[in-house]
């Protein structure tokens, strides 16, 4: 394993406490950096409404996809041939080298934040306050693998060797963070990477790469060493995946996504991070306000739409039985400000597209023994624009309890005790983030020692892992392939070889 390695401060110019200081107003304090903003502190809010007043019009990203359209087999085969022999030359500089134009990057992005949260904003329906911290998490990614590329030179004794091509295929919804996060991570791991976008954020991603590969290109990275691909998902999406001339894949998406990986070609070396059915438990010795501000946050940011998002909330004993915190929530829930990216203020934007399917199962169908505490409704005829919705009465083991929605649902369960709650959390295929509400040592101790997840998070949100100090990753369905964690210090270290020093001098 790596030493820390040294000088990993962020610079204090993409922080968010900085950028609070900076404006006069107490930052959010508790982290470093946020990727899940206060939405009480409205100096990002203020910033943000320089920027929504261009997200109706922005054109930001629509050339650069239809340029980076790739129609044949033969021109595809080109592509990777290209960024496969750029990898080849990228593999022997020095992690030092890597790490510097890496960091060169993470300047580039502060340089074009607004341009980002615009574009994703546009695209995506991503708020203001959601994408603005999400821009300051791609930088984090820059700057953290920026810094450990030089450690990769030589550790303990034994040697790294690069792949020379790694295919990147991230989600819509992180369309900044996660691809960079990712691309990143294989670029200082010496690495090529073709990034090939998720079809409803490929502007966000076009928007990305061309940052990116313009410091690259100022900083005398080989050309090509980033191909942004836009491939459609039909044969030619399966001749990419299934292409021997790519070393590995970097997947996040759905668990079902990285099955269907495998059955292109069973042999892919696979780092996945998939589907997640997360809960939040409440003792009763919560601090119940905080209990009810973390909950709303991990359940309605991005409308739901996070692999992280809490989908279920477990209250036990007392909580369940006095209304003191199932109305406090519900008062909360109602209150969410919904709209549009294009106003500021709005707290829970749309769904990626008119719900349907899965989502719309869970928006409109109650299973037996449930019902609507607060029912969500479709508030236009887009059919993308939801209010938030909670189900009381869920019961263990029924669909709601083991199914990821992907949206804007919650549902409470009840325990009598916090191992069953911890039984209840346990049950589900997945298990990727969990939360405990709980101010009593005993309880988080059991509690931690018991919980089956890949993110552990007490007394805070569940979603928003920080760069560096919550490397993300779960387990059991959560995880397919190479479970190393993103934004850790053993991550770069998955994505080479190793040989010990002396059999390679
Ligand atoms: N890293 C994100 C979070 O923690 C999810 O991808 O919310």
């Amino acid at each position: 394993p790596l030493a820390t390695p040294e000088g990993l401060a962020a610079p204090a110019s993409h922080r968010v406490a900085d950028r609070y200081a900076a404006v006069g107003r107490p930052g959010p304090g508790r982290f470093e950096n946020t990727p899940d903003s206060d939405p009480s502190v409205a100096s990002v809010r203020s910033w943000g409404d320089a920027i929504t007043a261009r997200v109706a019009s922005s054109t930001l990203g629509v050339r650069a996809v239809q340029e980076a359209r790739v129609d044949s087999a033969t021109a595809l085969d080109a592509a990777l041939g290209r960024a496969k022999a750029a990898g080849a030359v990228w593999g022997t500089w020095s992690g030092g080298a890597r790490g510097a134009v890496l960091h060169a990057v993470g300047d580039a992005l502060e340089a074009n934040r607004a341009a980002l949260i615009e574009v994703m904003a546009a695209e995506t329906g991503k708020t203001i306050d959601q994408a603005d911290p999400e821009v300051s998490e791609a930088i984090d990614f820059a700057h953290f693998y920026g810094t450990l590329a030089g450690s990769l030179d030589e550790v303990d004794g034994a040697t790294f060797t690069p792949a020379s091509l790694t295919l990147v295929a991230p989600p819509w919804n992180f369309p900044v963070a996660i691809p960079a996060g990712s691309t990143l991570a294989a670029l200082a791991a010496g690495s090529a990477v073709v990034l090939k976008p998720a079809p409803p954020a490929e502007r966000s991603g076009a928007v990305l790469a061309s940052i990116i590969e313009t410091a690259l290109d100022a900083h005398g990275a080989p050309a090509d060493v980033l191909a942004f691909l836009q491939v459609s998902e039909n044969e030619l999406g399966e001749q990419l995946i299934a292409s021997p001339m790519v070393d590995q894949v970097i997947l996040t998406g759905a668990y079902e996504t990285a099955e269907l990986f495998r059955s292109f070609r069973p042999d892919l070396p696979l780092l996945a991070e998939t589907s997640g059915k997360n809960a939040v438990i409440v003792t009763p010795s919560s601090d119940l306000d905080l209990a009810v501000k973390d909950v709303v946050a991990s359940a309605f940011g991005h409308a739901g739409q996070k692999c992280s998002a809490a989908s279920l909330v477990v209250m036990v004993g007392s909580v369940a039985k006095s209304k003191r915190f199932r109305n406090q929530l519900l008062d909360a829930v109602s209150s969410l400000t919904v709209g549009y990216p294009t106003d500021a203020a709005t707290q829970m934007g749309p769904v990626i597209e008119p719900a349907s399917g899965k989502l719309l199962d869970g928006l409109t169908t109650l299973g037996a023994g449930e019902s609507w505490a607060v029912e969500p409704k479709q508030l236009d005829e887009t059919g993308k624009l939801w209010s938030p919705g909670v189900r009381q009465g869920v019961r263990r083991g029924s669909e709601f309890h083991r199914t990821e929605y992907f949206g804007p649902i919650l549902g409470m369960m009840t325990a009598d005790t916090l191992d069953e709650a911890i039984d209840i959390v346990n049950e589900v295929d997945y298990g990727l983030t969990s939360g405990l509400h709980s101010l009593d040592p005993a309880e988080i101790g059991t509690w931690l020692g018991r919980i089956q997840a890949g993110n552990l998070y007490v007394n805070r949100g569940i979603t928003g892992a920080i760069v560096r100090r919550q490397p993300f990753g779960g387990w059991k369905k959560s995880a397919v392939g190479a479970g190393t964690k993103a934004g850790g210090l053993n991550y770069l270290l998955g994505l080479g070889s190793w040989a010990p020093a002396a059999a390679t001098a």
